[in-house]
């Protein structure tokens, strides 16, 4: 069962039913080889059966190593970069209280991010504030030598050693890396630190339903169990629905790929609630790294509205007319509040008096949908009835099911990332490090 559905319909005016209809080939001849593992860059497809096969004792250690860290941090630092952190705060932002680190009494440690840039300033500042709390860290790198977590690392690592003293520290620390190879695997052998595998047949971008996102997710508070029991119910649907008709995997796969050949190279993922905000970040992560190759790829952007609509609306409306907009539509809110009346009506809101703020949302969505179609905008809208842990594990597989997909489509191998070597090279080169 998919809690997911799609609505193709302000796309038929851009791109005809037939169109879309007609990649159902193309379909039929891919799909089925994400499901065989016989695709291109078929030996990292691990994730593809990952929620139906997961390892029961894994969610206990998590939960019970979630626990005990718990027991001593008033702060949990999730170290790591890309894929290697992307997934954990999306999760954890969509679920969490918006004002968690200024809530009185918490039942949780704050979470943290550290190595996913190299700002001198920020980790700092970031030193300043864990001189003066309990904390503990996961440290995240499935190569184990990213240069922006590895220097993140480095420096905690120091810090909780002379806080805790060396033995304190290792009580304090877990490291998710590769099974044998990489730094990370060796010092954390060396120091004794509990470790978690990120699987050979997982790329960083398709892991967060590992202990890669799974951990950091636990010691956030949240049901784990559910956000994998979400993924498989989507990965058991996906196995027994393969068209255009039943599928939304297969109808956005398919609506996407139609737009992108018809000239609209961008694409946009809209929410309109600010705690999806880090999941648009993993979703542009996931389809810009997977599909950004060989010349091709649709770019993806993200706005959450309404807050940029009063910046980036005005392009979306009347710019280039590169785009397609993906609104992620979410059906209910966690809180209920209304718009309180005033006497004077000095704002003239009274007529929305009574009404809850989330009819006041969803109007803006429909008139901004309305407005951004006429403005030749094609808008796919994929519905979502609520945010909790098993429909978030659905999206997360359906956003990875389609793009491996696409990337089929598009003719690429959306498993690898050989551009991101570039810019390393030059660094290291700038930088002098030894061969
Ligand atoms: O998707 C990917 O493979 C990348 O974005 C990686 O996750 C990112 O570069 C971090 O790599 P690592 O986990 O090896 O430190």
């Amino acid at each position: 069962m998919t809690h997911i559905s799609i609505d193709l319909s302000k796309l038929y005016s851009f791109v005809s039913d037939e169109k879309i209809n007609s990649l159902q080939n193309e379909i039929d001849l891919h799909y089925p080889s994400l499901w065989t593992k016989t695709g291109k860059g078929n030996e990292f497809l691990g994730w593809v059966d990952l929620p139906s096969q997961f390892d029961k004792d894994l969610f206990r250690r998590m939960e019970e190593d979630a626990a005990r860290l718990r027991e001593n941090s008033e702060i949990f630092v999730v170290i790591g970069i890309g894929g290697s952190y992307l997934g954990a705060r999306a999760v954890i932002e969509a679920l969490g209280h918006q004002f968690y680190d200024l809530l009185d009494k918490k039942k949780y440690p704050y979470i943290v991010y550290a190595g996913h840039h190299l700002s001198e300033d920020y980790m700092a500042e970031l030193l300043e504030i864990l001189e003066h709390k309990h904390y503990s860290l996961a440290v995240i790198s499935k190569s184990g030598t990213t240069t922006e977590p590895a220097i993140a690392f480095r420096i905690l690592k120091n810090h909780l050693e002379k806080k805790y003293g060396k033995e304190g520290a290792r009580k304090r620390i877990i490291a998710i890396t590769d099974k044998q190879k990489g730094a990370l695997k060796s010092l954390a052998d060396r120091e004794g630190y509990p470790t978690y595998v990120v699987p050979d047949d997982v790329g960083g971008r398709y892991s967060v339903l590992t202990p890669v996102g799974l951990l950091p997710v636990a010691m956030a508070g949240f049901d784990i169990r559910k956000l994998v029991e979400g993924a498989a119910d989507m990965e058991a649907f996906s196995r027994r629905f393969k068209t255009i008709a039943d599928n939304p995997v297969i109808a956005y796969a398919a609506a996407r790929n139609a737009l992108y050949r018809s000239g609209k190279t961008v694409e946009i993922l809209v929410n309109y609630l600010p705690n999806l905000a880090y999941l648009t970040e993993w979703w542009k992560q996931l389809y810009g790294e997977s599909e950004g190759k060989e010349g091709k790829g649709l770019f993806p952007a993200g706005v959450n509205f309404t807050t940029d609509l009063h910046s980036m609306g005005q392009y979306i409306q009347e710019g280039n007319r590169i785009m397609f907009e993906t609104v992620l539509s979410v059906e209910k809110c966690r809180h209920k509040l209304t718009i309180p009346r005033a006497d004077d009506d000095a704002d003239g809101l009274n007529y929305l008096a009574g009404q809850e703020i989330r009819h006041v949302n969803r109007m803006a969505e429909q008139g901004t949908l309305m407005a951004h179609v006429d403005g030749s905008v094609p808008n796919i809208r994929i519905q979502v009835p609520e945010i909790n842990e098993y429909n978030l594990g659905q999206l997360i597989y359906f956003f990875e099911l389609v793009c491996g997909l696409s990337g089929y489509l598009l003719g690429v191998n959306p498993f690898d990332q050989p551009g991101v070597e570039a810019y390393k090279k030059n660094m290291f080169a700038l930088l002098g490090k030894p061969k």
